[in-house]
């Protein structure tokens, strides 16, 4: 189990300080949120900033694609420097093609799930995933409230990760309160945006979701 820093509620002004901070309190990946406008309300961070990124640390790098046709970005955001790339169930085209693209570019092929998205929707892809994101929030947006029943997905899916040997993470609410439910259902990777970097102690606010975490 760990938690995993989104960068979307960072100091963007402050962005080198705020990833050495969480690199310190001991995280190993972070999770970078791409939105367009269009797929999703909001607009964030194109693969211009992956690759800034991408030169001040050497974390694993996982790219959260919340765009329309992904497979056009998959390649630039794999130059830029992104480890995992992440493609959503409901953004239509071929998910066959998005992994193989990923996997031509070295990167590992990650899927997302959206709440109300049904789990039968994603079964038929699992064996071939390399990570499952579930969405705990309709995406957008951080410091949004945990969908708890979105986290059935985690239980739903969990055979399969043992199977196909795949880690399963969540996204979304996650804070000092709601983290234990994450725990509860089995979740591997813990990803954590506005409850790591709001306040302004991203090390403290790290330090204290881990141990949360790891509390009997
Ligand atoms: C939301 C993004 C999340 C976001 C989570 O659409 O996909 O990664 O940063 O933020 P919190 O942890 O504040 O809910
Ligand atoms: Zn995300």
């Amino acid at each position: 189990m760990e938690i995993v820093p989104s960068l979307l509620s960072a100091d963007f002004a402050r962005l080198t300080e705020e990833i050495r901070a969480v690199e310190s309190a001991g995280a190993k990946r972070l999770h970078l949120d791409v939105m367009d406008g269009h797929f999703v309300p909001n607009i964030t961070i194109g693969p211009f900033i992956v690759e800034a990124i991408r030169r001040v640390t050497n974390l694993h790098l996982e790219t959260h694609l919340m765009i329309t046709n992904p497979e056009k970005y998959i390649e630039p955001f794999i130059n830029a420097g992104s480890d995992t790339i992440i493609v959503h169930i409901e953004s239509g085209g071929s998910l066959k093609d998005d992994f193989a693209a990923i996997r031509k570019g070295s990167a590992k092929a990650g899927l997302v799930i959206n709440p109300p998205t049904a789990f039968a929707e994603i079964e038929p892809y699992l064996k071939f995933v390399d990570h499952l994101l579930v969405m705990t929030v309709n995406p957008g947006f951080g410091g949004q409230k945990m969908i708890k029943a979105a986290l059935e997905k985690v239980i739903l899916a969990k055979p399969y990760s043992k199977k196909y040997g795949f880690p399963i993470e969540i996204d979304g609410g996650v804070n000092t309160e709601t983290v234990n439910d994450a725990k509860e259902v089995g979740t591997d990777l813990i990803v954590a945006g506005s409850a790591v970097f709001s306040g302004g102690n991203s090390y403290r606010n790290y330090r204290l979701l881990t141990e949360i975490l790891y509390r009997e």
